[in-house]
């Protein structure tokens, strides 16, 4: 067991910096804004791309006018349409962030998710999206085999992770810098993850990167999956108590967030598959 100046402790302030540098930085790569058309071969079967008046809605106000006046109408609108509300892989998820009212914030997206949502959260800062603070720590929600990683407030917060699990101890890794412009092209959540030609942003603490053949992008990479420590770790109910408490004048954000966990049908706790390693395990 390796205590002390690991790769990892001395890589976090380059990573802290990035994290705070990726969502700004328009060199070459920041994909915020919009489809940058590149390779979207859209594979999964998107139902349409431009329309933003979908069936599924519930109710069809006029598209153009509800900019942000009408956030609770928005809110509304955040169901998804039969069928979609448990993606299994982060080709499904697109689908059904395409389904929902654009731009696609994390709060909508996770009211949309199927109930009972299951959960575990942890308190731990050691890894791109650290958990903001005692407060808020660092969700993971658990749709069928695919994990979800979001985090109510701090440098985390505008992102949202993903990992699609390949075998018992790998996953593809994925992130979205929120909210995203409608439609969200397949290669989105990947392309700004490389970090050198040898790696990308995740591999550095995800180690064994190998290139996902079956998803037609570069940056598109299986690494190591890890779960959290058990010390750190945070259950429904003590969740919930930050959300009950949470004062939305102060915080609105972060009450946002954890109103889109727990207004929405019942949440419970699951834990990682036993057999995964936490990043300090060899
Ligand atoms: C600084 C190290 C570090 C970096 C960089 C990092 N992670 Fe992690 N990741 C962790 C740690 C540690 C955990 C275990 C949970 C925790 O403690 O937050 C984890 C867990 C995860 C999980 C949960 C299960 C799984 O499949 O591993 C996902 C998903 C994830 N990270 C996605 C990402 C993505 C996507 C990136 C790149 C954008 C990334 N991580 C970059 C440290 C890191």
């Amino acid at each position: 067991m390796r205590l002390s100046s690991t790769p990892l402790t001395s890589a976090l302030p380059l990573l802290v910096a990035l994290a705070l540098l990726s969502p700004g930085c328009g060199d070459d790569g920041s994909a915020t804004d919009g489809p940058t058309s590149e390779s979207n071969a859209d594979t999964g079967s998107t139902p349409d791309s431009g329309s933003t008046s979908d069936t599924g809605s519930t109710s069809d106000t006029d598209t153009d006018t509800d900019t942000d006046t009408d956030t609770d109408a928005d809110a509304l609108r955040c169901e998804a349409p039969p069928g979609l509300g448990s993606p299994q892989t982060i080709a499904e998820v697109l689908e059904l962030m395409n389904a929902l009212p654009g731009p696609v914030t994390v709060p909508c997206l996770v009211q949309s998710l199927d109930r009972p949502l299951a959960l575990t959260a942890t308190t731990s800062a050691a890894s791109a999206q650290p958990a903001g603070s005692e407060n808020s720590p660092r969700i993971f929600i658990f749709s069928g085999p695919l994990v979800l990683s979001i985090v109510p407030s701090g440098i985390g917060r505008d992102f949202m992770e993903f990992g699609e699990p390949r075998g018992n101890s790998e996953s593809l890794k994925g992130e979205l810098i929120m909210p995203v412009d409608k439609p969200i092209p397949a290669g989105l959540p990947f392309e700004h993850l490389r970090f050198s030609s040898q790696t990308t942003l995740c591999g550095l603490c995800h180690l064994d990167e190998h290139l996902a053949v079956d998803q037609d992008h570069p940056n598109a990479f299986i690494s190591r999956a890890f779960r959290p420590v058990d010390d750190s770790l945070v259950g429904v109910d003590e969740l919930r108590e930050r959300h009950v408490n949470c004062d939305a004048e102060f915080d609105p954000m972060r009450c946002e967030i954890l109103s889109a966990v727990f207004d929405h049908g019942p949440v419970i706790d699951q834990s990682f598959p036993e057999g995964l390693k936490t990043i300090f395990e060899p």
